[in-house]
């Protein structure tokens, strides 16, 4: 039988155990604070960023939310940033990508306190993470890692081919997981765009994490009998539904359903643990910043 991995299940078994160290420092006056910065009207942004508020309320962290005109000059983004920056009751916040195009994302995320980047997307958290000594794992990577875990999937010294590159998911994840104790031990393969024979780097692995971003990319036949396959694809495609679109992720589910020994759903697999690391993040923000 396939398990089918409930991120929804861990990630509210996450959520539980911060709210109650969110109330452990809420007692102690410090309640922990998640600002969201939203620049322009992207729908899919706007989802995103709702859904993290809400997260907020229901693990009693502090969500506030900052709105910036699509049009504004570089300048006003950067001000809400140094106002941000500033603000004792704020120990967390993230610029929602993607920023339009006359932004340089690049120079947003270095002017994040590196205290207060709980996306991890930061230069010197990006150097702490591959020297290390991560302070915040980036959220969609400690996602997949605490799935494996909750998954009683045993990393060390296993085959793991991972499908992108990306600075969000592919590059991170692949530094946590060679990194020994309780990181993974793993030993990792990425692939991308370039990569000659795919399937033969995908079949020959343990586990398969697809973060690639092309819809159903990854099909049974790609997959070896009894892997684990993570699918981090989040891809709306047209479909004759009420909003005129469907989720669907980098892996064929089906056909890779009846390979794997279990394997994650779009959506309600990745995607909820990406969002509980986001509040996990915030509350050791708020643990470091008020010690
Ligand atoms: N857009 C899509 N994913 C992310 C993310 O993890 N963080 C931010 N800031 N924007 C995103």
């Amino acid at each position: 039988m396939t398990e089918i991995i409930d991120g929804n299940a861990v990630a509210s078994e996450i959520r539980d155990g911060l709210s109650e160290a969110i109330e452990t420092l809420a007692d102690e006056g410090a309640r922990p604070g998640l600002a969201t910065v939203l620049m322009g009207d992207d729908p899919a942004s706007q989802t995103y960023v709702n859904m993290k508020q809400r997260d907020c309320e229901e693990v009693g962290i502090e969500g506030t939310h900052v709105d910036v005109d699509g049009d504004a000059p570089a300048e006003e983004l950067y001000d809400a940033i140094d106002d941000l920056n500033a603000d004792p009751a704020v120990h967390g916040y993230l610029v929602q990508a993607p920023v339009p195009d006359h932004i340089d994302y690049r120079e947003v995320i270095r002017r994040i306190d590196p205290a207060k980047d709980v996306d991890g997307f930061h230069p010197e958290n990006v150097g702490r993470l591959v020297a290390g000594d991560a302070r915040f794992r980036p959220c969609t990577p400690h996602g997949v890692q605490k799935l494996l875990e909750a998954t009683a999937v045993d990393t060390e010294g296993a085959d793991v081919t991972i499908v992108g590159r990306s600075r969000i998911v592919g590059k991170p994840l692949a530094n946590l997981l060679i990194q020994k104790a309780d990181d993974g031990n793993a030993t990792v393969t990425i692939c991308h765009s370039r990569t000659d024979d795919l399937a033969a780097k995908t079949r020959r692995a343990d586990i398969v994490v697809a973060a690639v971003g092309v819809p159903e990319l990854i099909d049974g036949s790609m997959i070896d009998d009894g892997a684990v396959v993570i699918d981090v694809g989040v891809n709306r495609v047209e479909a004759d539904t009420e909003k005129g679109y469907e989720l669907v992720g980098d892996v064929e589910f089906e056909s890779a359903a009846e390979k794997a020994s279990a394997i994650t759903p779009v959506p309600g697999g990745v995607g909820p643990m990406t969002r509980a690391m986001l509040l996990y993040n915030t509350v050791k923000a708020a643990s470091l910043q008020e010690q």
